[in-house]
């Protein structure tokens, strides 16, 4: 397979973590005979920086022609920000314009904990039982991310408003991800998280919801409010392993939630697939304060790529043999900065560079 990808790397971690993600793409190509063309752009602060703009045209013009995008966090430190105007921030001002112009309406999340690493999370391992395996989906193109925005001022003070709205079609789309995704894992469970106690949102939502689901009749089928989710991922998480689908800004939420849970936001990759190409981007920030240092975990990065082959090129072998090269490392004893405890032997601890080379071995090694 021949692919063109534009490679966003972004601030802070971004360049040493995306190194590793195409360290491991390239063992990828060789081992399975693929080619992928790389075509990097700027993107994010320090593109407001170097271009004036976050997403500057170069950007766009290298992910129009791009099959996918692998994209890096985005953001520096708070002062740095702060010296941005707010309308180029690269949440505003590139990250958002991103996921709409490919309309990336589905973002997968992965939640995964086996067994044998139940010690990476702060929850003891009885409530975790035989892991997690949850597949997080949340929908990125709609809701109150997207809706209009509005700050004033009158006499007497300041009013701001976020509109939060959906439509029909637009969560039809995402809850068919959804039912598909669940028909593919063990026990078909598909959780749908919402607030309709409250919101008009999620009661459409719901309505929507219900109806696509009569199309799965496979499906084993929940309902939960998002607020009693927030507190069963923590009391009792392993009732989710199967498929959650999630609005926007509940699902924003809900998956750092999940980073915490499974003990580390650098084991959440994220792929956003939107009808014609899709981009894939570790749901972690851009950690200002650790970059340039060699201790950031690229798992999240080297996992979006991951993602990238399966949900954008269907290239579900490849996926996996990264998917069980990251494991098997963990499951020898290293460690990446983030999950080092006191026990962990020093030469277990792996800097970002060394952790893509054991997992590029591994691959090679077929592990
Ligand atoms: C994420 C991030 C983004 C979001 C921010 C950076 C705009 O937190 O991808 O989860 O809120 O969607
Ligand atoms: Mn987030």
């Amino acid at each position: 397979m021949k692919k063109k990808l534009a490679i966003l790397e972004g601030d802070g971690i971004g360049p040493e973590i995306m190194a590793e993600g195409l360290k491991v793409l390239n063992e990828i190509a060789r081992k399975y005979g693929h080619e992928f063309e790389y075509c990097p752009a700027p993107f994010g602060a320090n593109a407001y920086f170097s271009h004036g703009d976050p997403f500057p045209q170069e950007a766009k013009d290298a992910c129009d022609e791009a099959d996918a995008i692998v994209k890096g966090p985005v953001g520096l430190s708070v002062d740095k920000m702060e010296s941005i105007p707010q309308d180029k921030r690269p949440e505003i001002g590139a990250i958002l314009p991103l996921r709409a112009r490919y309309r990336t309406f589905a973002n997968y999340r992965p939640v995964y904990l086996p067994k044998e690493l139940l010690a990476f999370s702060p929850l003891k391992p009885e409530i975790l039982k035989d892991g997690l395996d949850i597949l997080m989906i949340r929908e990125l193109v709609g809701g109150i991310y997207f809706g209009e925005k509005i700050e004033g001022s009158t006499t007497g003070g300041s009013h701001a408003k976020d509109i939060c709205a959906y439509t029909r079609e637009e969560v039809a789309q995402i809850a068919h991800v959804a039912f598909r995704e669940a028909m593919k894992v063990p026990g078909k469970l598909m959780t749908n998280v919402h607030k309709s106690n409250v919101l008009a949102t999620s009661r459409l939502w719901n309505i929507v919801v219900e109806k696509v689901r009569q199309e799965y009749p496979e499906v084993v089928y929940k309902s939960i409010l998002v607020d009693n989710a927030a507190f069963q991922l923590v009391v009792n998480p392993t009732q989710f392993n199967g498929v959650m689908l999630l609005e926007n800004m509940q699902g924003d939420i809900l998956t750092d939630q999940a980073g915490g849970i499974i003990g580390s936001l650098g084991l959440m990759p994220s792929a956003c697939i939107g009808p014609e190409k899709g981009y894939v981007e570790p749901a972690h920030g851009s950690a200002p304060d650790i970059a340039g240092r060699n201790i950031a975990n690229p798992y999240s990065m080297i996992g979006s790529v991951a993602l990238m082959l399966e949900k954008c090129f269907g290239l579900e072998e490849e996926s996996r043999a990264i998917w069980e090269a990251m494991r098997s490392l963990f499951r020898a004893g290293y460690r990446s900065h983030d999950l080092k405890t006191t026990s962990t032997a020093a030469e277990k601890i792996l800097s970002t560079t060394a952790f893509g080379d054991m997992v590029v071995k591994l691959i090679r090694e077929g592990a």
